[in-house]
């Protein structure tokens, strides 16, 4: 039975909700407060990454089995932050085990090529279209890469790349990956902001910035700067702002745009390659654009990256157009986790039970949204999917910014205290389905989201 919309709680409610909640999560975690104060010592910022600080404080983890982990406190949690999505093997997978002990025992570092490196490149050719590849070591990489590519082949200086995407931390793509609205400039023509310190502002000045599902602002920056752009990178469905769909026939008329002025156009599949079915969006929506980078759960949970690129964009990496370059691009280790994963883990039948748990989590948690009067909804894509704290569907950036964060944390927090671990950063992320989740692990997030309505009723 669905009820009305109940008013949401003040602001200090709500302050108050939020307090509530991260008492509860600290007293379950004396030991990981422990740690956090202990590694400030020696780790800069008590983490390994700056993403890992969150509040009210860093979780440490001691284990990972199946489609769970484990908090140094011993704490078991459903794990649908899948380590920021790339965790769609989930853990300790046979498969991936049996792949990357036997490596290790036959080496792990040549800087040589193996030959499971072209298994996996025939494989990624027949899943995404795009007939050669080459590798690196993480996402960042990969879109430097391509962004290189890009100038290099067409000789010209200036990218596009869209507000709210993000592509890695190198210089070229930190550019309004995040921009708070004071530095985010008009909508109809948003300012190249820097996302990080330590940019040059002469490079944040070549990369141009226009708005999801609208052609005309990547045309008027191409009418603009006439013969002036390589061309576009973009997440082809965005996952750094929740999630936000293409609208029909968006990419491909991008593409057209693009090439009428002798641009390319590459797709970050970074977050969405594996996860959305077996051949990324690029698959789902039959366009193919000239690069496309992958990386997350490419290797099963071990760091690896891919590029790959049309004949003619890759024939200029072949005959030394560009230097891609990489100590340990293609390594062993690498070659041989991503074999397995490509080829017994993300498997059709492993696509097909997503697609009932992805569908399945949909439908509980509209029935909890329905039932609750949150003001809320659910988008998903494959193995990837995100409540979101608005009434309307966000087809933007703009819209996005609009979303009140605050209750992103406090459900974050209603479910961590409630066995689920979805990604931390409220409505930035998304959370991962693995091959390893079963119905009962989805029953679990479609329950703490009921708990949400304490926060409405109180
Ligand atoms: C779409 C996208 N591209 C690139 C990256 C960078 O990948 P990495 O963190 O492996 O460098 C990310 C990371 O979250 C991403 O979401």
């Amino acid at each position: 039975m669905s009820v009305q919309p109940i008013a949401p709680p003040s602001g200090i409610m709500l302050k108050e909700i939020i307090a509530a909640q991260e008492e509860i999560f600290v007293a379950r975690q004396p030991n990981s407060a422990r740690l956090a104060e202990q590694a400030k010592q020696h780790l800069a910022g008590g983490v390994t990454s700056s993403w890992q600080i969150t509040a009210p404080q860093p979780v440490w983890l001691s284990h990972g089995q199946g489609s769970k982990v484990y908090d140094v406190d011993g704490n078991e949690y459903v794990d649908l932050h899948g380590g920021y999505g790339a965790a769609l093997a989930g853990h300790g997978h046979p498969a991936i085990q049996e792949a990357v002990t036997a490596q290790v025992s036959r080496g792990t570092h040549f800087a040589q090529p193996t030959p499971n490196a072209v298994a996996v490149a025939r494989e990624l050719a027949r899943r995404f279209g795009l007939p050669r590849w080459r590798f690196a070591n993480s996402g960042t990489e990969a879109t430097m890469d391509a962004v290189h590519l890009m100038r290099s082949i067409t000789g010209r200086d200036l990218i596009i790349k869209i507000e709210g995407c993000y592509h890695g931390h190198h210089d070229s793509v930190q550019v309004s990956v995040a921009p708070e609205p004071e530095q985010a400039g008009p909508a109809a023509s948003p300012y190249s902001a820097p996302s990080s310190t330590g940019i040059p502002k002469a490079i944040t000045d070549l990369t141009l910035i226009a708005t999801f599902n609208d052609l005309d602002s990547v045309a008027r920056l191409l009418e603009t700067h006439q013969d002036q752009v390589a061309g576009m990178i973009i997440e082809p469905i965005m996952m750094n702002a929740g999630i936000i769909k293409p609208e029909p026939g968006y990419l491909a008329s991008l593409k057209n745009l693009l090439h009428q002025h002798r641009a390319l156009l590459t797709f970050d599949e970074v977050k969405t390659g594996l996860t959305v079915g077996p051949g990324g969006v690029t698959r789902q929506e039959g366009v193919q654009p000239d690069l496309i980078t992958l990386a997350k759960s490419l290797g099963g949970g071990v760091s690896v990256a891919a590029i790959g690129g049309t004949e003619a964009v890759m024939e200029h990496v072949a005959n030394g157009g560009y230097e891609m370059v990489g100590t340990f691009n293609g390594n062993p280790l690498a070659m041989a986790a991503t074999r397995a994963m490509l080829c017994e883990v993300a498997t059709p039948a492993a696509y097909e039970k997503i697609e009932k748990l992805r569908r399945r989590a949909a439908e509980g948690i509209e029935q909890a949204i329905a039932d609750t009067g949150l003001t809320a909804h659910v988008v998903t894509a494959g193995a990837k999917g995100c409540v979101v704290f608005a009434a309307e569907p966000v087809t933007s950036y703009r819209g996005f910014l609009g979303v009140d964060d605050r209750y992103s944390h406090a459900h974050w927090l209603y479910q961590h205290n409630g066995g689920v671990f979805l990604p931390p950063w409220g409505k930035i992320e998304q959370w991962l389905i693995s091959v390893q989740h079963d119905e009962a692990d989805i029953d679990r997030l479609a329950e703490a989201v009921e708990a949400c309505r304490e926060m409405f009723l109180r």
